[in-house]
């Protein structure tokens, strides 16, 4: 249960480290990079906007196994209000991993996409359109995910509503890691591990 959230650090334009929890939301079909979704108006996209490669660094704890990876690399943006730095595949799988994405989520998390934006001061008048003044979202019931579900064991699934209204502040993250520092708590002695994963996976075992 607690396995699916990861920290995630950016840094920010003035070169000051800014890091937040999110929901991992699965591996992008046929690769080993990592999803979340977010809100297009929140602070980390303007830190992840640009020309060049941005950079992030997830760090994820698996209390179970006492694990740690650090997966650092590039970040990319996928939604219908901005043009995407992914250039790994065309519009059509675009257009459907947001549709998955956005399906997956529960109304509840839907909700905060057609509110405020996040971070304005706030507004009690302007909090939550009621039910009645909601877009009509209508989504195939049996694929939806709630947040607290397990959302990764949906994201192989291609079967998506096409009657999806998506808010156009919705916005999916693909990480590609290019390298992993893991280390290991319970082993003894712990034993940490260096990969560089952008030419197949090469490992090095180091002092943790
Ligand atoms: C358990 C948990 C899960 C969260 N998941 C997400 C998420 O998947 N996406 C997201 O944008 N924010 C998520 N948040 C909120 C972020 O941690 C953060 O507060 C918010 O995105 C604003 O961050 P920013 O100002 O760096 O953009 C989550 C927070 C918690 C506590």
């Amino acid at each position: 249960m607690h396995s699916k959230y990861y920290q995630v650090a950016s840094v920010d334009p003035s070169g000051r480290p800014k890091n937040r929890t999110m929901v991992f939301r699965g591996f992008l079909q046929g690769t080993q990079n990592l999803l979340s979704v977010t809100d297009l108006r929140s602070e980390k996209i303007s830190e992840w906007q640009g020309d060049g490669k941005l950079h992030f660094e997830i760090c994820w704890y698996f209390t179970g196994s006492r694990e740690q990876y650090r997966v650092a690399g590039e970040v990319a943006l996928i939604s219908n209000s901005v043009k995407s730095s992914y250039q790994e595949f065309g519009e059509q799988t675009k257009t459907s991993l947001i549709k998955q994405q956005w399906s997956n989520l529960s109304d509840n998390a839907r909700e905060p996409f057609y509110s405020s934006s996040p971070k304005a001061p706030f507004d009690d008048s302007s909090a939550l359109p009621s039910p009645q003044d909601k877009p009509v979202i209508s989504v195939n019931d049996t694929n939806e995910v709630d947040s607290n579900s397990n959302a990764a064991s949906n994201i192989t699934s291609s079967v998506v509503s096409n009657n999806v209204d998506i808010s156009d502040n919705f916005c999916v993250i693909v990480f590609t890691p290019h390298t992993v520092d893991y280390l290991d708590l319970k082993s003894k002695p712990q034993q940490r591990c260096l990969y560089d994963i952008q030419d197949g996976w090469k490992e090095r075992m180091v002092n943790p």
